[in-house]
């Protein structure tokens, strides 16, 4: 479910024409609906009421402040995985002792930061990585909160790039060898060990290997928690949402067809888990990202040229690869809307940006309907992992960001501007 909806023939992000948007802050533009992220967090919190239960909204989907505030406000926590995240909780008035660290790869000053802010646990990813934490600790004669991530070995049947629970991965500790870990950190002196954590991927649209992971992972779960009184699980994240259709499936009548479709939904998602979780007696933590941000937002962009090749009907838009890279990145599908309904026959296009390279492209042979420069196009599903993998290549301005409640709308991140590109960067004395 989400707010955009075409109202007559006009696009609307909740009361909002989306054209209103694009034309008076211009394009390219990100646009957030602030009732599907409230809709889609508490579609999650509630299904997972018969558990003690904190949701760590996964900033990395999505950090833009307001965003944020919109999630601390519903009572969320956020799964941060840089000091640089943390300060953007902190900026946005959240809580970091509700907060969990994760990443592979925390440097000792990121360690400090969150530790001096009184985490509430860090997901750890290694052993020499408990050790780091431990000697920080130490020198700042304080307890470190940790969860192990476990590498269950279960496959979440997503894009290559964002499968994590295999061995393949470099993420967590192997299952085999968790129990050996625990042992050994539970000496480290200044470490608290306070759950397990797991995380087996990404736009994962079944239930199935959530619950194959959890099953496996309970027993586990059930022996630490006695052996070292472990206060929490944290399952992850990785609920998976509907690209294609992404308009339509913002309607009631389709969620309810899709009740009975083969469709994750919050409630399946609970069904399947709290029975198996429950029994657990344990505080479960979840980081979804994706399932409550990436809905919730559009890209809209502005037609420049369309272009016949006799091969191909190149539209040609003004945003790019650097505005939205999942397509080219992995292969991802957004669905492409006018902004304005348009009759008329279909034609298959190609969506591109203007960046030089041939992989930035939103679609291939897309049935689009008849598009000319100055139309308008959103991109749908946008809100997450969206504006957060933006980057300034090609010298091209980060794009604004404009989120909107009910009939309001504000700014919530400006325009770059294209001096603010290279601030920070300097011409060498001896070059001048
Ligand atoms: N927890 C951990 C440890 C994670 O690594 C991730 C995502 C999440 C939670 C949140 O996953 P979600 O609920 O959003 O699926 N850029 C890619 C997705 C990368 C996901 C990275 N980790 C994309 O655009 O599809």
């Amino acid at each position: 479910m989400h707010d955009f909806r075409y109202v007559g023939k006009k696009l609307f992000c909740e009361g909002v024409a989306v054209e209103t948007l694009a034309k008076k802050f211009g394009t390219p533009l990100y646009i957030y609906s602030q009732r599907t992220l409230t809709d889609h967090f508490q579609k999650l919190d509630r299904a997972l009421a018969p558990l003690d239960h904190l949701v760590c909204f996964a900033m990395k989907s999505n950090s833009n402040l307001s965003v944020l505030r919109t999630i601390a406000n519903l009572g969320g926590s956020f799964d941060v995985v840089s000091a640089g995240e943390l300060q953007r909780v902190i900026a946005a008035g959240g809580d970091p002792r509700k907060c969990v660290f994760a990443g592979v790869a925390k440097t000792e000053a990121e360690i400090e930061f969150a530790l001096r802010k009184g985490i509430y646990s860090f997901n750890a990813e290694s052993e020499p990585e408990l050790q780091r934490i431990n000697k920080i600790a130490a020198r700042l004669k304080k307890f470190a909160p940790v969860a192990v991530r476990v590498n269950p070995g279960v496959d979440a049947y997503t894009h290559a790039k964002i499968t994590t629970g295999t061995y393949e991965n470099k993420f967590g500790i192997a299952f085999e060898k968790i129990e050996g870990v625990y042992a050994r950190a539970s000496k480290l002196k200044n470490l608290r060990l306070r759950g397990l954590q797991m995380h087996i991927g990404s736009q994962v649209t079944k239930t199935s290997p959530f619950e194959e992971a959890v099953k496996k992972v309970s027993p586990l779960v059930r022996q630490l928690a006695e052996k070292f009184e472990l206060e929490f699980f944290s399952i992850g994240g990785g609920l998976g949402i509907v690209y294609e259709p992404a308009l339509a499936s913002g309607s009631n009548s389709w969620w309810k067809s899709a009740a009975a479709k083969n469709i994750l939904t919050p409630q399946k998602y609970a069904d399947r888990l709290v029975p198996l979780l429950k029994p657990l007696g344990l505080k479960i933590l979840l980081e979804p990202g994706r399932f409550i941000s990436g809905n919730a937002g559009i890209l809209v962009t502005r037609v420049e040229f369309v272009k016949r090749t006799g091969k191909k009907n190149f539209v040609i838009v003004d945003a790019a690869m650097n505005d939205l890279i999942r397509p080219a990145f992995y292969d991802a599908y957004h669905e492409i809307v006018p902004l304005t309904k348009k009759a008329g026959a279909m034609i298959a296009s190609d969506v591109v940006g203007g960046i030089c390279e041939s992989g930035d492209y939103f679609a291939k042979d897309r049935p689009l309907p008849k598009v000319g420069e100055g139309d308008l196009l959103a991109l749908m599903s946008a809100g997450a992992y969206g504006s957060v993998q933006s980057s300034n290549y090609n010298a091209r301005p980060l794009a604004a960001e404009i989120l909107v409640n009910g009939k309001k709308y504000a700014v919530a991140r400006e325009r770059q501007p294209v001096k603010e590109i290279w601030r920070g960067e300097k011409i060498v004395a001896w070059l001048k």
